[in-house]
């Protein structure tokens, strides 16, 4: 099989993903065993996610924690590009966050970009307001501090975020957006200016403050670059540069190369689906690392590298390191079929989204809580 060539921007992910390479093109730094125990130290346990590096890598994590020990707490970001319905895909990062959220007790801001979504993709305003409201939903269902939690929508919110955006736009030129997102002639002049809206919030409370306060932001790494070009321009504006934690991407169902996209909402395992629909999808389209008939998988046993089922289960489902282990080795020997290993999967995700979606009818109650007031 010949690789595809990896792509990774914001917008676009596909081909093979070779992590260590991001790392050199992106220059950002590996989660060593070294920072693993830094953090351990503050958080007593640390999240399967870093156990298993799905966040494989960061960039001033150590100056984060080095403030954090002189009791200079930091606040975290992220957020939601509104276009469609939450899948599977974007669930890791948010759980993960809000387990940063307990163990730090720190405040996070959370941006939902509908300008974005307006602007990059074939969508009427109109309608990517509603998938802010649904996501929104979603975000609150993982179950953040409402009192520690303040949402930010774009085009909501913009008299807070315009002039911060400005001043980071100002120090940002055309070209060097260009390189950065490889963007051409052709494209919208809105799409161009993004970055800076993207890069706001980073220092939001910082300017509500009127002092400086460290800023982490955990992401995929497709984010990273908005990053990478804001982090020059925020110490000319007198800020610090946010720190950055990286995870991987959650593969799509259909094989593990590029990421999971709501673009392909009809595979794409949603927040909203029934039972049914996720046990059809998982085995009509989950790609299997298993042999081709029952004989020959128990002679030669199945792949787990490849098989999207145990990475699911690796990434997001099954936060149990003996469990996982126990799958691993007897899909590995044959002795666990693909067959017994969806249909753990499937229990899994339906035990999760059961809750999910009673959670995220609640929420319906709770989103003015969490929108951000200003004072
Ligand atoms: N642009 C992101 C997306 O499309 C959403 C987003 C906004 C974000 N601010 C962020 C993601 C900060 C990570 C960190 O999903």
């Amino acid at each position: 099989m010949k690789k595809r060539e990896m792509k990774v921007t914001p917008w676009e992910v596909s081909g093979e993903i070779d992590y260590e390479k991001l790392i050199k093109e992106f220059g950002v730094s590996k989660i060593d065993d070294k920072i693993l125990d830094r953090i351990k130290r503050h958080t007593k346990d640390l999240h399967f996610m870093l156990r298993r590096k799905v966040f494989f890598a960061h960039r001033d994590l150590n100056w984060i924690l080095d403030e954090y020990e002189k009791g200079k707490k930091f606040f975290l970001y992220t957020g939601c590009g509104p276009s469609g319905p939450i899948h599977l895909g974007h669930l890791g990062t948010w759980m993960f966050t809000k387990w940063l959220q307990d163990k730090f007790g720190v405040e996070l801001w959370f941006q939902f970009t509908d300008d974005e979504k307006f602007l990059f993709k074939d969508k009427s305003y109109e309608e990517i307001q509603k998938w802010t409201y649904e996501n929104m939903l979603d975000v609150i269902a993982l179950g953040f501090d409402s009192k520690k939690t303040h949402f930010l929508i774009d085009t909501k919110h913009i008299s807070l975020l315009y002039p911060t955006a400005i001043k980071i736009a100002k120090k940002i030129n055309f070209s060097t957006v260009k390189a950065a997102f490889g963007f051409g002639n052709d494209r919208n002049i809105g799409e161009i200016f993004f970055t800076s809206i993207q890069a706001a919030p980073a220092v939001i409370p910082s300017v509500l403050k009127g002092r400086n306060i460290p800023c982490l932001i955990p992401l995929a790494i497709d984010q990273d670059p908005h990053f990478r070009v804001a982090r020059d321009v925020y110490p000319k504006l007198g800020f610090y540069k946010p720190a950055i934690i990286h995870s991987m991407f959650l593969p799509p169902l259909t094989g593990v190369s590029g990421k999971m996209s709501s673009s392909e909402a009809n595979i794409a395992i949603i927040t909203t689906d029934s039972p049914k629909e996720v046990e059809q999808k998982i085995k009509k389209y989950a790609f299997s690392g298993g042999k081709d008939n029952t004989e020959e998988h128990r002679k030669k046993g199945g792949n787990p590298e490849v098989d999207v089922s145990f990475q699911y289960l690796r990434m997001l489902f099954e936060p149990d390191d003996a469990k996982l282990k126990k799958i691993e080795q007897d899909y590995r020997s044959g002795k666990m079929l693909t067959s017994e290993l969806k249909e753990y999967l499937i229990k899994k995700i339906n035990a999760f989204l059961s809750e999910h979606q009673k959670k995220r009818e609640k929420a319906k109650k709770q989103i003015n809580e969490f929108i951000y007031k200003e004072k």
